[in-house]
């Protein structure tokens, strides 16, 4: 077992562009547009901004509070709260690793479309393109069929930029990475933005976009869809928040910080959402034909829509590098924080040195990443295992644990409490109720609300098959893979820690 003391942040800022980091993905980009037009545009704000402040937040304190006041990742720290609640760690970090294995083949394919955009390679049919030319998609999912080779080389390198930022440690590699990723992603995406906004139709798009549609706030999906976006999105109920806070000094800030990276991440979608339909208004308006018919949803925004405007626009090219860039940046930041969950909970549970968790246990990740999808039915896969594994992996993670945390265990007071004692910000009953009331209430009730609409009708007309085994497996199995990981006899290494130790007097307290 390992005799080093703990990394920690070297500074507050570190931590928190690191937070922001992990925030701001893949999710921010071509989720929240598709997602905020989908469910009532403008009015979509509303119900986005109570999640935000409801459950977005309180969550990331609760988490900033757990993982610095055990100073482990989630199966360890929880089991220090209460020995069988480590089984909930375990299943977050399974659903980590979920997670891990297929947004990587995102940013994989933005990495090619980064060299797609200079000569438009698309040409005429982005749609075709992307589906019959480079995913070599089947019209019907099947199970490992052929690999795409132009899909596994940028998988591979994605995996070996991960993996060595990883290796270099917390405050060496993760700190130092999201301090050059971060302004560099501002800078990119302002430009987009700004450049957007100077499009003609931009308005149209924005109209289409921000127009409410206020019907639809008595509409409980759209309740349930904002819940959704915001735990995706802040990175919270899969573990990296209480892995990245165990990093943190005793006297951090944490209401405070909660607050820096819950309202940038918003910041940034909220950005991302101008950007994205000041864009498809161009498009719209140069094929004369309303936003509607142009915004897709998830993928079909960012792979269908993006390059059809980047073919229609002068300096096209560039601004196709800076949008797929962005993604590319975004989506990074994000996987090296979910990674880490995974590498930090094995080394906690065993002792393991960073080096051999990162390459055998990341390298775990990677290759189930480079074996499962980067093949022909790769997309369907992807598709199903993102949808079962938010709903049923992340909501449901998170509903369990807020049940346990705040009413079995009864922890909450002595959570605000250590949140409090450090942050400029006091917490007041509003958090435990939140915490303990509100969100809990919500996501039973999304729980309701999509199984419901998962025996009504089969997500995306897939066959029952193929759900059963991308999908219904992927969920029910994070869940027992969790049970088995918290029964199996680990080595007696991590369990000897001093989980009390103080951090060493030599380091920054942040
Ligand atoms: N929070 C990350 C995202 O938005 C996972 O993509």
């Amino acid at each position: 077992m390992t005799d080093q003391p703990r990394e920690q942040w070297a500074t507050r800022t570190g931590f928190l562009l690191a937070a922001i980091g992990s925030a701001v993905g893949l999710g921010n980009i071509w989720r929240f547009p598709a997602i905020a037009y989908g469910n009532g545009g403008g009015a979509f704000l509303l119900p986005y901004l109570v999640a935000l402040l409801t459950a977005g937040i309180p969550l990331l304190i609760m988490e900033y509070s757990i993982g610095r006041k055990y100073r482990m990742s989630p199966p360890a720290a929880l089991r220090r709260m209460s020995r069988p609640v480590e089984a909930i760690g375990w299943w977050q970090v399974v659903i980590s690793f979920v997670i891990a294995t297929y947004y990587a083949v995102i940013i994989a394919w933005a990495v090619r479309y980064v060299g797609f955009s200079f000569g438009q390679q698309w040409g005429d049919d982005p749609e075709a393109f992307l589906f019959a030319d480079f995913l070599r998609a089947p019209d019907t999912p099947g199970f490992m069929d052929g690999y795409v080779p132009g899909i596994v080389w940028p998988l591979i390198a994605v995996w070996i930029v991960v993996l060595v930022i990883l290796a270099f440690g917390v405050r060496r590699g993760i700190e130092r990475a999201n301090k050059l990723f971060i302004p560099l992603l501002a800078v990119l995406f302002v430009a987009l933005v700004i450049r957007s906004l100077t499009l003609d139709g931009a308005a149209a798009g924005l109209d289409a976009l921000f127009s409410p549609d206020w019907s639809e706030l008595g509409n409980g999906s759209v309740w349930v869809a904002a819940y959704g976006q915001i735990f995706f999105s802040l990175s919270i109920g899969f573990g990296i928040m209480v892995t990245y806070a165990s990093y943190l000094g005793r006297r951090a800030d944490l209401t405070g910080s909660a607050m820096v990276a819950g309202f940038a991440n918003s910041s940034f979608e909220i950005l991302a959402g101008i950007g994205v339909f000041a864009t498809l208004g161009y498009l719209a308006t140069a094929a004369g034909v309303g936003v509607d018919e142009v915004a897709g949803a998830g993928i079909g925004l960012a792979f269908v829509a993006f390059p059809a405007v980047i073919s229609e626009m002068p300096l096209g090219g560039l601004f196709g590098v800076l949008f797929f860039c962005s993604l590319v940046i975004a989506g990074l930041s994000s996987l090296i924080s979910i990674v880490q969950v995974v590498v930090s909970a094995v080394q906690d549970r065993t002792g393991m040195r960073r080096m051999p968790a990162v390459f055998g246990v990341g390298g775990l990740v990677a290759l189930v990443s480079i074996l499962f999808f980067p093949t022909e039915s790769g997309i369907f896969l992807l598709d199903a295992s993102d949808h079962f594994i938010n709903q049923y992996g992340i909501a449901l993670a998170s509903l369990v644990a807020l049940v346990v945390i705040a009413w079995v265990l009864r922890q909450l007071p002595a959570l605000q409490q250590n949140a409090d004692a450090t942050s400029a910000i006091r917490l007041g009953h509003w958090w435990r109720i939140c915490l303990g009331v509100i969100t809990p209430l919500v996501l039973g009730w999304m729980m309701v609300d999509s199984l419901r609409a998962e025996f009504e009708e089969n997500y995306e007309g897939y066959s029952t098959g193929f759900l059963l085994s991308a999908g219904w497996s992927v969920a029910i199995g994070a869940l027992l893979v969790g049970v088995i990981l918290t029964l199996m006899p680990w080595p007696a290494g991590g369990e000897d820690i001093d989980l009390d130790m103080e951090a060493p007097a030599d380091r920054k307290d942040v």
